[in-house]
């Protein structure tokens, strides 16, 4: 059953509404600048849509992890940068209050908002109270507006996350409306449209450094696709699991006990590559592409060429395509072929094709393919989490239609 919406909010007219969005962005290690605006972007239609309506819009979102960064790093996790791209996207000013996610300063400035304005608080995460779902800290957030929408996809599966999970729960004990945006309902719809009536032949590519991480999500993937490729770093998990010597490529020996468990699908559900391209690890420069055992001294960077004629055949075949972690060490050039050729392939073929967020999904914008792609997710735990079939307590706040 879908979630009630934005727009089952009522009448919005001089109301105050609290949107989560996720505006945690990537930023520029040195100067803290936005290096990646899809998150802000994907917010703007819901914002749009609130304020046409006639009510003001207090955003909010964490950024980065200020509990773990150092003082410098944390000075770059103000959100002023962010209100700064998100008003320049918008067309509008972006108000901040202050340095404080709630208190007085945010209070005042809060009473002064006029429909039609934005303001954005501070980071979440710089009050520690947001990720311990503290009453108070809801009650004081939660009194700032009269209504609430979840637009945070990529942070649904944050269960302790107060502007989640109990700002919601708060309004809804004082009977205010909650709902989810746009960006929200549209990632809810394709993923369970995905895995409820997938056109087949359904086929899964997956990359990325870690099986332990994503066995769950592999797990749930092997019994709903008819076929996963498997490429990246936990490939060669793989190779070792099935006894091929993988020369220098590093590999921690959980991550094959991690393999093994899926040995039985190899050669049949699961493909795995069949040449990669390695480099030496002394001399990255150096490359060569080896079908089969990896000499000593050199390590996978990407699938081979082979590979990648492989998986395009496949992938071309598909009438459904998932695609999650890169195949390669893409942020190098001369290593990015393999992940470009999927990204590609994708956006080339008729299928429904899905994108799960975070790296992935900057892979294929960085290979400008992001617009031939049915749906680029902007989850990346959230949209395995999802896949998964993990209930979140984020969307449990907000009633189904
Ligand atoms: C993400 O980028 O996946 C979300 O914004 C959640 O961030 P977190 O992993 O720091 O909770």
């Amino acid at each position: 059953m879908p979630k009630k919406t934005h727009a089952d909010l009522g009448d919005l007219t001089g109301k105050k509404v609290l949107v989560r969005v996720d505006f945690n962005v990537p930023l520029d290690k040195k100067t803290g600048a936005v290096k990646n605006d899809r998150r802000i972007r994907a917010a703007l239609p819901t914002v749009q849509k609130l304020l046409d309506a006639g009510a003001a819009v207090i955003a909010m979102s964490h950024l980065g992890r200020p509990e773990k960064a150092t003082p410098e790093e944390r000075a770059n996790l103000t959100m002023d940068r962010v209100a700064a791209r998100f008003g320049e996207l918008l067309g509008k000013p972006v108000r901040k209050a202050g340095n404080n996610v709630v208190g007085p300063e945010v209070a005042t400035a809060v009473a002064a908002l006029q429909p039609g304005e934005v303001l954005l608080l501070e980071n979440l995460r710089f009050d520690p109270r947001e990720q311990k779902n503290d009453p108070e800290f809801a009650a004081a957030v939660a009194a700032l507006g009269d209504a609430y929408v979840n637009d945070a996809f990529g942070t649904c599966h944050n269960d302790k996350d107060a502007s989640m999970v109990a700002v919601p729960a708060t309004l809804k004990a004082a009977g205010k409306p909650r709902g989810v945006g746009l960006l929200v309902a549209k990632e809810l719809e394709i993923i369970d449209g995905l895995l409820s009536h997938a056109s087949r032949p359904f086929l899964s590519v997956m990359g990325g450094a870690k099986v332990s991480d994503k066995i769950a999500f592999i797990n749930t993937l092997l019994a709903k696709v008819d076929h996963l490729l498997i490429g990246g770093k936990m490939a060669y998990a793989f190779l070792q699991a099935i006894g091929v010597n993988t020369g220098g490529t590093r590999v921690a020996a959980e991550e094959v006990e991690a393999a093994k468990k899926l040995v039985p699908y190899v050669g049949s559900k699961i493909t795995l590559p069949v040449d990669c391209l390695c480099a030496k690890s002394d001399d990255l420069s150096q490359t060569q592409v080896f079908e089969g055992p990896i000499d000593a001294g050199y390590e996978g960077v990407d699938i081979g060429p082979k590979t990648c004629a492989l998986f395009g055949e496949k992938i071309a075949a598909a009438r459904t395509v998932i695609w999650n972690g890169p195949v390669g060490w893409f942020e190098q050039t001369a290593f990015s072929e393999g992940t470009r050729s999927i990204a590609q392939a994708m956006a080339d073929s008729p299928a429904v094709t899905v994108v799960g967020g975070g790296e992935t999904a900057e892979a294929v914008e960085q290979f400008g393919f992001d617009h031939g792609m049915t749906h680029v997710s902007t989850g990346g735990g959230a949209f395995l989490a999802y896949v998964e079939g993990k209930k979140f307590h984020s969307l449990a706040q907000i009633d189904d239609q």
